[in-house]
């Protein structure tokens, strides 16, 4: 198969969808590789890096999308690209339809095979394309709320580990799944007293037995927040509740209780966050305070940290893609029920129900087609 990486050109976007590695794993099953001029710069490869791995640059995105069977991307196609896809294209990518209806609209239109990363799903309804960058946001969450916490940055001026004779910070993590599960394993291990909520018993229960013990589990309710927050340097925001909106667990009232210099870093803030006063933050300007509480909402989280996040992300992606490739998309999907729910819009047809509830559009069961 002839496989196409174009750089990604959405805004502050650093990552690719392949690494040399990847392309040296493409060449090993026969495949040809393009990459575009620079893709992996922003993640530190070098085009010199890709041609020794046995890829071909091509010099534009035009060409890219022109020559590929697939295009392995990051982000979804935006709209100056849409009109570059080809009918029967496959597209590997993160692609959110259920959050843009032009993008829906203009996939359909071009009748390309959009395999979305974020809905491949295994049969124990884990998401293994979106659990890296969970992976990488929860770690952040506390590398950049002990940032936060310094005074110059308007924090309480508290070191999250303490020294000897001094004793550490308080961080409570609210969710207890990847997220939170990271970021408490960050937290434990600088030496904070980290304390997390969660609202399922078998996730408390599953998190003690692994947890170091400087970290406790709280049964998350509102009672619980309200004692809570009131002696924490550092919370992290970390719930989610699949399908729906963030619930707000830290209302606007609450911040008054909270000791001024108190840093929130609400992870889950592109749900719409659990946290009442945070809105989407950028990389450039990640921070504002209210009632003297920093808050840190970044809604990319693992932009800013994109050598890791690329290879966190192709470490999940490859062999999937290394499937589609060997197989075609089509049998592939046949034999793989996990790729089969990555399937969104097949050639012009909504063949995911979230979709096409989304938008009010026909939906397609995909063993009509795959049949
Ligand atoms: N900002 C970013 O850059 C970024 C990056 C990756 C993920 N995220 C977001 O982070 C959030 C968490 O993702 P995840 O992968 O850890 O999800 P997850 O499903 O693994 O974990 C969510 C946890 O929240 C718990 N929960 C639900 N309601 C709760 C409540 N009321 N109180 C306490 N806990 C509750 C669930 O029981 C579950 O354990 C999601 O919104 C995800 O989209 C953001």
């Amino acid at each position: 198969m002839i496989i196409g990486v174009p750089k990604e050109i959405k805004n502050n976007e650093n990552r690719v969808a392949l690494t040399p590695a990847g392309v040296a794993e493409f060449k090993k099953n026969g495949h040809t590789v393009y990459i575009q001029s620079t893709a992996g710069e922003g993640s530190g490869f070098t085009d010199d890096s890709y041609i020794e791995a046995g890829a071909s640059i091509l010099p534009d995105i035009k060409s890219v999308y022109g020559i590929a069977e697939m295009i392995m991307k990051v982000k979804e196609p935006i709209e100056s690209e849409y009109e570059l896809v080809k009918p029967g294209q496959l597209l590997f990518t993160y692609f959110h339809f259920a959050s843009s209806e032009p993008l829906t609209h203009a996939m359909i239109a071009r009748k390309g095979i959009c395999l979305a990363y974020e809905t491949v799903e295994k049969t124990d309804r884990s998401l293994p394309l979106l659990i890296p960058m969970s992976e990488v946001a929860g770690r952040m969450a506390v590398q950049e709320g002990a940032k936060y916490l310094e005074k110059p940055l308007k924090g309480r001026g508290i070191l999250l580990g303490g020294v000897p004779g001094v004793p550490p910070a308080n961080v409570l993590v609210l969710g207890g799944g990847i997220v939170g599960t990271q970021a408490a394993k960050m937290a434990s291990g600088l030496g904070a007293h980290v304390t997390i909520m969660d609202v399922s018993l078998p996730r408390l229960r599953a998190l003690a037995d692994i947890m170091p013990a400087n970290v406790n589990t709280v049964m998350s309710n509102e009672f619980n927040i309200r004692r809570y927050i009131k002696h924490m340097d550092l919370i992290v925001g970390a719930v989610l509740i699949p399908g729906a909106k963030a619930p707000h667990l830290i209302t606007r009232d609450m911040l008054k209780t909270m000791k001024a210099g108190t840093v929130l870093v609400d992870v889950a803030v592109d749900q719409g966050g659990c946290i009442e006063t945070c809105k989407p933050t950028t990389h450039e300007n990640p921070t504002f305070i209210i009632d003297e509480v920093v808050h840190y909402c970044v809604a990319n989280m693992p932009g800013a940290v994109p050598y890791t996040s690329t290879l966190a992300l192709t470490n999940a992606t490859l062999p999937y893609a290394l499937q589609l490739a060997n197989k075609g998309w089509k049998r592939a999907c046949q034999e793989n029920p996990e790729l089969r729910l990555g399937l969104n819009v097949v050639d012009g047809k909504v063949v995911y129900q979230g979709v096409s509830d989304a938008w009010g559009l026909t939906y397609t069961p995909i063993e009509e087609i795959l049949n």
